[in-house]
């Protein structure tokens, strides 16, 4: 295997998770545990745990793990450079054996001097900007519609129609070629010849909270491709986990500087695709607006945002990737606690367009009416079927039920029978009860039960680090007890002998953990630490919380661990047995049915 086992206990020796953590986190001592605010998503009651000498678990996001997984996440790192990360931290050697390790890449480039190159480049191409060389950058970004004051906010730039103005000036100032190329600021070409990266390019810097310019995106001001050039990973700069004006809108949520309103104060982002978007709403005065630069939001950027916001309104171009960027939205957001608003800038194929066009008010109406997530699906799955032809009308209130059969309160469910009573001329009475069946159904043996499935079931919703969960919940749920059994005793696995195979799983996920330990076991033995270098981290979160669910528990035996093997075939074939959903259907069309007749 990788490493020694002997080299990983040293290292984890030496690597205090306290004063590892300590260095991110703020912790406080509770009883023989520390605890503080998880630095994975966004708290302000601290539920994030360090279990001193252990491990580390969140009880509010569950990401949980032992030193090597903090850093992976912390740091963006894969398993290797964690482990180097923090040997060099500790100051000892990795063992390295021929061949396996990647050798971390050489740092021509620390971050500091990625920060100052930056900075430089930076001010030289907003300087470019002012002066008359930049005269049709300014000319560009003046014609469509931006303000001296707005191009001075954003300290956006211009860079020349020259191969070595930047190269010049960061030779100047002392850096290196290997440096700007780190910095994704320079190329070499194939005859060893440095070059300037951007071109005769409009240039947008992005800056972090902290102030520090990480990267840069430069536009050309015709038609020719490609439309924007953006600095891909650097030392200082993650695309998947950064947002272009993340430094503006974060005051503005805090209420800190230049709060527009009562709105701004309350923690309300406005997430959209593009450079020009974003500025364009803030010129508006909309100074919570962000950009994902081009892509849908990711897990990261959505931990980021719900640092700083309580609502998220996503408004993506009109498109058909912009619909499918809102899903994940959606998604991603409701991970992180945060309440997502979809607005639909219609007549426009941008936000940027949209103020254009219609002005801000108009934008700010939007905002107030937009609808919750709820209302956005139950419009997308409205506009699946064609409500004129009765049997596709009954596909839609079935769906339809189905969404609002999942709302956790009464009161929500209640607001949404009636908006879809209204929707499809169906009396209330009819869809409450059919909704009141599915609760039944789902949940029929008792209160508490309910209470437990509605839990997994909220749990496993939109889960993706396993999204296969949601299939069969009760399945799901006992295949993480079984391999929670198995991380807390992995000498069960000897006794397993033809209780349970890999195909006796239901979702890929948890049926992945199963063989790797399998593996792991028949080479030799694991523990759940060995499982590290072969998940990513937030895969370690779950496996270390099946693990910590189990040892929560005090009867762990081995009958268990076969009941569980038992529980998960029946839960198995129930999935290949016909079910009676369509029972829903057909009695729904029997209300329906008798209710027309009613009417004749
Ligand atoms: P304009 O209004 O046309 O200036 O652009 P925009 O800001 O509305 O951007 P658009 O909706 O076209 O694209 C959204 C974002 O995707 C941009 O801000 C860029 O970050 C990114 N993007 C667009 N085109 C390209 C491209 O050709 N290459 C790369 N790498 N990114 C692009
Ligand atoms: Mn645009």
């Amino acid at each position: 295997m990788a490493y020694p086992q002997s080299f990983i206990e040293e290292l984890k020796m030496r690597s205090s998770l306290e004063t590892v953590i300590g260095k991110y986190v703020e912790l406080r001592r509770a009883g023989s545990n520390l605890v503080g605010c998880c630095p994975f998503h966004s708290e302000r009651t601290p539920s994030f745990t360090v279990f001193p000498e252990k491990n580390f678990y969140c009880f509010g996001c569950g990401a949980g793990g032992d030193v090597i997984t903090f850093i992976m996440r912390m740091e963006n790192l894969d398993y290797p450079h964690a482990v180097q990360y923090l040997a060099d931290a500790a100051g000892i050697d990795v063992p390295r054996e021929e061949g396996f390790i990647p050798q971390k890449k050489k740092e021509i480039l620390s971050r500091e001097r990625n920060f100052e190159m930056n900075k430089i480049a930076a001010r030289h191409f907003h300087s470019n900007l002012m002066s008359p060389e930049g005269a049709e950058g300014l000319q560009y970004l003046l014609d469509r519609g931006l303000s001296p004051a707005i191009i001075r906010r954003f300290g956006l730039g211009f860079a020349k129609n020259s191969f070595d103005d930047l190269y010049k000036k960061l030779t100047q100032c002392g850096f290196s070629v290997e440096e700007m190329k780190e910095a994704f600021l320079c190329g070499i070409s194939s005859r060893g010849t440095p070059f300037d990266m951007f071109r005769n390019r409009v240039m947008f810097p992005i800056i972090d909270t902290a102030g520090n310019v990480i990267a840069f995106g430069g536009r050309v001001m015709d038609d020719s491709k490609p439309k924007y050039l953006n600095s891909s990973d650097t030392p200082v700069f993650k695309k998947r986990s950064n947002l272009f004006a993340l430094n503006l809108a974060k005051n503005s949520c805090l209420g800190a500087e230049g709060a527009t309103g009562d709105r701004a104060k309350s923690g309300e982002m406005i997430l959209c695709e593009g450079y020009m978007d974003v500025i364009a709403l803030h010129q508006a005065g909309f100074s919570g607006a962000v950009a994902t630069l081009g892509t849908a939001v990711t897990p990261d950027q959505a931990r980021v945002i719900s640092r700083y916001a309580k609502t998220l309104y996503v408004s993506y171009d009109s498109d058909e990737a912009g619909r499918r960027a809102d899903e994940k939205a959606i998604k991603y957001m409701n991970e992180v606690g945060v309440e997502v608003k979809i607005l639909k800038v219609t007549g426009a194929k941008d936000p940027d367009e949209f103020i254009k066009k219609y002005g801000a008010e108009s934008f700010r109406k939007l905002m107030t009416g937009a609808s919750g997530q709820i209302d956005y699906r139950l419009s997308e799955i409205k506009a699946k079927y064609n409500m004129e032809i009765p049997e596709e009308k009954l596909s839609m209130v079935n769906e339809a039920c189905a969404l609002i059969a999942g709302i956790y309160s009464e009161m929500t469910r209640e607001v949404y029978i009636m908006r879809l009573s209204d929707m499809t001329g169906i009396s209330r009475d009819t869809i409450a009860s059919d909704i009141k069946r599915r609760t039944r159904k789902n949940t029929y043996v008792q209160k508490q039960q309910v209470a437990k499935s509605g839990e997994e079931t909220l749990r496993h919703y939109g889960d993706r680090i396993n999204p296969d969960a949601i299939k069969s919940v009760r399945g799901a749920e006992t295949e993480e007890h079984i391999l929670g059994l198995l991380l807390l005793y992995p000498e069960y696995m000897d006794s397993l002998n033809g209780a349970l195979y890999e195909d006796d799983f239901i979702t890929d996920f948890n049926r992945m953990v199963f063989s790797c330990m399998k593996k792991l076991h028949s080479e030799g033995g694991f523990d759940i630490s060995s499982l590290n270098e072969h998940f990513t981290p937030e895969q370690m979160g779950r496996i270390h919380s099946m693990y910590r669910r189990r040892r929560a528990l005090t009867v762990n035996d081995i009958g268990i661990l076969s009941q569980l093997c038992k529980t998960l075939k029946q839960e198995k074939e129930k999935l290949s047995a016909p079910r009676g959903e369509d029972m829903t259907l057909e009695e729904l069309a029997a209300y329906i049915a008798s209710k027309s007749k009613g009417k004749q």
